[in-house]
Order: structure tokens, then C-alpha cells, then sequence
């Protein structure tokens, strides 16, 4: 199987994307995309492996290849950490027509394509993202951003990379937790989306690790690229990719960064966007009742207990001086059908909030 999209915005930009399971070790990696006097490859240490079959491949291609190992969590993703990728750039002489390649996790590209967005105004860069969060999202769209004092990912440009490559078999040595931190967005995109995505996890049990996943990573791509096309810059359709997400950041800000992964997250801010659905826009019931054996499949909480509920409304903008109507939530009418729906009153939303995730009473 080989999927391939390309994505073309303003100024003729153009991004190619290939999803094809082995496509580092021994596919067709585009020349268009690869030319450059100076490669410098960035990798995780942790798919070291992947960067060297990689790295002789562009070797023996002719090519020039400076090789960097380097291991970078959430907490260096930062100003600080770009700045000394920025001596590393001019330690080795980059130059406008460099091309720097990022191997790696969501972390590590958005830090090193922030870093290629900035350093001399911009120059080329490739993704090749090595987690189920980085394949289905953080390298598809053309975003990067580091985090500053004040937030997450508050310094960031949209800086396409000339190419994604995405290859699922990297995905066999990723642990559980970084299996059930990805697999929120394929589960949105399953419910926005529907169509034969729905329908393949609707089958027989897709476990973490099955072959299934090739084509469940290339549909959910294929679903974010057509939204991105439309509209990069965020002002209609890709509001839709925030299926579940207005919750999910309301917890991740209210818990602390890291007390749930993002797809634990993005799992329960599903449960709350289908509840409402439910009462608002008449949304079958069963479709949550669904969604919620994935869950247990995947071992994602399906509810919390001792969380400051308020604390989460306030995060959401949804407490007590929140005015109806202003925070918008995007709901489901039925399964592929999401829209855009403002004014939920606050107190539906608390009441369905906790109704559904707090587990307090029963600990
Ligand atoms: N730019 C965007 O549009 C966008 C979208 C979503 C998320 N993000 C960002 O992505 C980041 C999270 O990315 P993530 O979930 O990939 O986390 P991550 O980059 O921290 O990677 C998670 C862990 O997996 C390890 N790892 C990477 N590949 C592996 C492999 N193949 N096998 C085993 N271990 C492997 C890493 O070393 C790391 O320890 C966040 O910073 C988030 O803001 C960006
Ligand atoms: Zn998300």
C-alpha cells in the first residue's frame, strides 16, 4: 500500500505527503524534495536504527549528510533549546539551500521545523515522524512552535516541510502510553470523518500494534490533508479537528501538562462533545456507547476522579461568568457530520461535564 497526497497553499508552497509502511528502509523517497548541497539529519536517539539505513541511503544517493542524534522531551521544547540548534546550524555552515530532516517524535519535529522556519528566514526542511501523534498530526499541516513561559506552542510559524514521510513500521517499538497519546486524533477524525475510517474501527478489535494501523494512519491523514487544503490557517473547516478537544485542553491545562497523555485527553473530551451532541443536536446514543469500547480496548480512562471540575470550566471558558454563546464547541450531528455550535448554556455544559467523567461518588 502507498498512499500520497500533496498539499498546495499560498505562494505555490507545496508539501508531499507519502504514507507507505517501509518507506525509510526501502521505498521511494522523493529526489525533489531531498536536493540539497547539505542534509542534516536529526533523529531520536531512540530510532537510531531508522536514521542510519536512512543516512546510507542518502549517502550512496551522493548526497551530503551530517548526522545528529539528539533527545528532546516536552519541558526542552523551548526558545532556548532552538537557540543551540541554531549553533549547531552555524557550526556546520547551513545555508539557505540546507535541508535539515527531523526524525522523530511530535516534539522533536515541531522544535527542529520551528528551528528551519526561523534560521535565515526560513530554510527547507522534511518530516519523518516516528509517533502515532507525530504521523497523524503534529507533522501533517504545516505548523511548528516551541512552548514559552506563558503557554504551549505559543511561538510558532506555518512553515511547510517539502516532504512528510510517514512509515507505520517505525510505530513497533513505541510503547503503550505513546500509542494511547496518539490515538485521540484517529478516533476524532473516526467520528468528523466517518466513511471507512468509522467503519474499520467499528470491525473486528483493532489492537495497538496491528498491521490495521497502516491504513487507519493513512485515512486520518488523508482527512486532515483535504481540511489543511481548504483552509491552513484555521478560520473554518479545521475547526472541525477540534472535535473533542475544547475538554481535552480544558483537563490538560486544569490537571497539569503530562497528568494525562494527550489522547487519554482527547478520549474523554470525546465522551462530553458526543453527550452533548446528544442532548442538543439529537445524536443516537449509540455512538458514544461505541466509542467508549475503543476506549476500554485501548485502556483509556473513561472517567476521573478528585479533579477541581471548576477549575476545568474555567480553563474552558465555560464557568460561571462565561456568557451563553460564547465559546464555541464543535458537536456531532451524526457520525462524519461535525458542526460549528455556539451558545450551550454554562450550566448543560457543567452538568454534562461531570455527569459523564466524574467518578468521585463511586471511588
Ligand atoms: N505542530 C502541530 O500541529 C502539532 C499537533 C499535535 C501535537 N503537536 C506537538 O507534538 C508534541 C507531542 O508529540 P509526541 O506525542 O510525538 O511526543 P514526543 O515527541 O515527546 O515522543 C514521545 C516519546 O516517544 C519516543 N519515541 C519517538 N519515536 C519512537 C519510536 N518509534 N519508538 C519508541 N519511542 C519513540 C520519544 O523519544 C519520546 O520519549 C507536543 O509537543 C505537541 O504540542 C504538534
Ligand atoms: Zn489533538
Amino acid at each position: 500500500m502507498r498512499e500520497h497526497w500533496t498539499i498546495q497553499v499560498r505562494f505555490e508552497r507545496i508539501s508531499e505527503i507519502v504514507c507507505e509502511p517501509g518507506v525509510l528502509s526501502h521505498g521511494v523517497l522523493t529526489a525533489k524534495a531531498l536536493a540539497a548541497p547539505q542534509i542534516l539529519l536529526i533523529h531520536d536517539p531512540l530510532v537510531a536504527e531508522h536514521a542510519r539505513i536512512l543516512a546510507e541511503r542518502l549517502l550512496s544517493d551522493g548526497r551530503t549528510v551530517t548526522t545528529k542524534a539528539w533527545t528532546i522531551d516536552e519541558h526542552d521544547k523551548n526558545l532556548n533549546t532552538v537557540s543551540q540548534l541554531y549553533d549547531w546550524f552555524g557550526d556546520h555552515l547551513v545555508r539557505r539551500d540546507s535541508l535539515v530532516v527531523a526524525l522523530g517524535g511530535g516534539v522533536l519535529t515541531d522544535t527542529v521545523g520551528f528551528a528551519a522556519a526561523t534560521y535565515l528566514r526560513g530554510i527547507a526542511w522534511v518530516a519523518i515522524p516516528t509517533t502515532l501523534l507525530g504521523q497523524v498530526d503534529a507533522a501533517i499541516g504545516g505548523k511548528v512552535a516551541v512552548n514559552l513561559p506563558h503557554g504551549k506552542n505559543l511561538a510558532g510559524a506555518f512553515h511547510l516541510p517539502r516532504a512528510v514521510y510517514v512509515d507505520p513500521d517505525v510505530l513497533k517499538t513505541l510503547p503503550l502510553v505513546q500509542w494511547q497519546a496518539g490515538v485521540g486524533e484517529v478516533m476524532k477524525t473516526a467520528l468528523i470523518a466517518g466513511g471507512t475510517l468509522f467503519k474499520r474501527l467499528n470491525g473486528p478489535p483493532v489492537r495497538f500494534g496491528d498491521p490495521v494501523w497502516a491504513n487507519l494512519i493513512a485515512e486520518t491523514i488523508r482527512y486532515k490533508v483535504n481540511i489543511v487544503n481548504q483552509d491552513l490557517e484555521e478560520s473554518g473547516a479545521r475547526l472541525y479537528l477540534n472535535f473533542g478537544h475544547t475538554v481535552a485542553h480544558g483537563l490538560e491545562q486544569a490537571l497539569g501538562y503530562g497528568t494525562l497523555t494527550h489522547g487519554a485527553a482527547v478520549g474523554l473530551g470525546c465522551r462530553v462533545a458526543l453527550a452533548l451532541s446528544e442532548t442538543t443536536l439529537g445524536l443516537d446514543p449509540r455512538v458514544r456507547t461505541q466509542v467508549e469500547s475503543w476506549m476500554r480496548l485501548w485502556q483509556l480512562p473513561m472517567t476521573l476522579s478528585g479533579v477541581d471540575w471548576d477549575r476545568v470550566l474555567l480553563a474552558i471558558g465555560q464557568d460561571k461568568k462565561a456568557q451563553a454563546g460564547g465559546q464555541r464547541w464543535i458537536l456531532l450531528e451524526q457520525i462524519g457530520k461535525p458542526m460549528v455550535q455556539k451558545g450551550l448554556e454554562p450550566d448543560l455544559v457543567r452538568d454534562t461535564l461531570t455527569k459523564v467523567l466524574d467518578d468521585s461518588d463511586s471511588v
